[in-house]
């Protein structure tokens, strides 16, 4: 399993988790960041001319582990739905999960997913 972490626009959270559905991704979580790239935020004029920087931006991390196979899916699916072409798009990371256990019936491994 993998667990699949991908930093978005927030205007973008609702056409990804639309994407992900229509393609049987159910299970995630939404979580609300602020962050910077490698542009470390964004410098823009003020009205009166002076320059405003902001350093940290607000993001959206989606977070869902999927099994093995569905990995390079998902990321297609995010990718697609979440690019814009502009500088600020996000970025996703993933990392191997060890387990996951439906607490209900007490199942464990990639069928919980
Ligand atoms: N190295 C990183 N580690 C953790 N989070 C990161 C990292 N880089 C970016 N992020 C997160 O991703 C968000 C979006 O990053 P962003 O899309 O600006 O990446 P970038 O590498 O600067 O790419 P681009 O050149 O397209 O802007 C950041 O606001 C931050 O929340
Ligand atoms: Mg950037």
């Amino acid at each position: 399993m993998e667990k699949i972490e991908a930093i978005i626009r927030p205007e973008k959270l609702e056409a990804v988790k639309n994407a992900l559905a229509a393609q049987g991704f159910m299970g995630l979580n939404v979580i609300g960041v602020t962050g910077r790239g490698v542009q470390k935020g964004i410098i823009h004029a003020g009205r009166t001319g002076e320059k405003v920087e902001i350093d940290m931006l607000p993001k959206v991390k989606l977070q869902l582990v999927v099994k093995d196979q569905d990995r390079e899916r998902a990321v297609d699916i995010i990718m697609n739905a979440a690019r814009t072409g502009v500088i600020g798009d996000g970025k996703i990371f993933i990392t191997p999960v060890s387990e996951a256990i439906r607490v209900r019936t007490g199942e464990r491994g990639e069928q919980v997913l």
